[in-house]
């Protein structure tokens, strides 16, 4: 038999912590253990039923071929007018590219911005798979560590300090996941001044758009169209497994990321393309308002309800659906922690390992995609354990 041979890249690509957490949680439910499961980072509800039956009608219309790599040109000009109508702001059609979800645009911003040996800047805590997707590119990421002050954001004083002569790019995400943060309008203008003056790109991520609860809910496009704007039906629009995303990118990278689609992914997926066309309808929209009020909701029952225990949360999540808390009262190995408090309680969470390594040992993330019931259920839980 011919032996494994792996490239190192690959051998080296870091894990998901987070995945022993569900493996063990799933051998605990097999024995009739009820789990409350804090770490799922995706919305609880289902598909809103008219967009499942936009997919099937394309099904049934056989509309399963193909389409051009950069998308459907009708939902491009779709995309084109929700920033139209959510943020008065005329966006080209040519310029947005849909993708297979937003880890799909990564993987394109990244491959056609880095070269092997080039740094792209990230921010620690932190969405891990951009670090991974830039290590597979034989790039490098260089994380640097947020805190409370920033928003737990990049900050132009932070990426001039760390700018290198390979660096080509910064990547923020906002809101921010693991923190629920918003990165201040003033502080994104900055930024993007910076890296233009560096002849860099700026990447930003705003898959958590749509699910802010406080303050403005703004894209980066109001501020630059030199930036690099991704997006994805999965999370506003509670979509994940449709795998659909997008991303709007200066002209001049247009026909390069075609070239680049074209031959890593051919195409995103049919049937999602036309549904994502219903998603974007003012009626549908409603049903997606109401799904971010009953995130609002949990977030305001989860925030206090953890202060009140001893977690220490620094900065206020404002969106997403998630809480990034410290757990120094408790532990200095949050992993470990995190563990006992799933096998003890059969309560779930993410171990800040899985963010990054800044102060990770004393953080841990609880995403609120469960109903009110069962949030209040592994409140207890956690207190119970807490003071055992
Ligand atoms: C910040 C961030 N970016 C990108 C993604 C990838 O999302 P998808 O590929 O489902 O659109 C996620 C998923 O959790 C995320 O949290």
């Amino acid at each position: 038999m011919t032996s494994r041979k792996l490239s190192q890249r690959s051998q080296t690509l870091s894990p998901f912590h987070v995945m022993d957490i569900l493996a063990q949680a799933k051998i605990l439910s097999q024995q009739g253990k009820t789990i409350c499961h804090l770490e799922i980072g995706e919305p609880d509800f289902a598909t809103a039923q008219p967009i499942i039956e936009a997919g099937i009608d394309a099904l049934k219309q056989h509309k399963t071929h193909y389409t051009p790599a950069l998308g459907l040109a009708e939902l491009r000009h779709a995309i084109a007018e929700y920033y139209d109508r959510k943020f008065s702001q005329v966006v080209d059609p040519q310029r947005i590219i849909i993708t297979p979800g937003a880890s799909g645009a990564l993987q394109l911003a990244l491959t056609c911005l880095l070269d092997a040996g080039d740094n792209v800047l990230l921010a620690d805590p932190g969405y891990p798979c951009n670090r991974n997707i830039a290590q597979v590119l034989a790039a490098e990421a260089i994380t640097i560590p947020v805190n409370a002050e920033n928003c737990y954001q990049l900050d132009a004083r932070a990426v001039a300090q760390h700018w290198k002569a390979r660096t080509r790019a910064a990547m923020v995400a906002t809101p921010s996941n693991p923190t629920g943060t918003v990165l201040p309008k003033a502080q994104l203008t900055a930024l993007a001044q910076l890296i233009e003056r560096k002849q860099g790109r700026l990447i930003v991520d705003e898959i958590y758009q749509g699910l802010v609860y406080e303050d403005e809910d703004y894209t980066a496009l109001e501020i630059s169209d030199e930036c690099f704007v991704i997006n994805s039906f999965s999370k506003y629009f509670g979509m994940t497994g449709w795998r659909l995303g997008w991303m709007v990118v200066p002209e001049c990278y247009v026909d390069v990321i075609d070239r680049i689609a074209q031959n890593i992914f051919l195409a995103p997926p049919t049937m999602s393309q036309y549904a994502a066309l219903t998603a974007l309808k003012i009626e549908t929209q409603v049903l997606l308002d109401a799904r971010r009020d009953e995130f609002k909701q949990r977030r305001d029952f989860l925030l206090p309800a953890l202060e009140q225990m001893g977690f220490e949360i620094a900065a206020k999540p404002q969106a997403a659906f998630y809480i990034y808390a410290n757990c120094e009262k408790f532990t200095d190995d949050s992993f470990n922690w995190v563990k006992k408090l799933l096998n003890k309680q059969g309560v779930a969470l993410t171990p800040g390992i899985d963010f990054g390594s800044n102060r990770a040992n004393i953080h841990c993330r609880f995403a609120y995609t469960q109903s009110l019931e069962i949030l209040q259920q592994a409140v207890d839980k956690i207190d119970a354990f807490i003071h055992k």
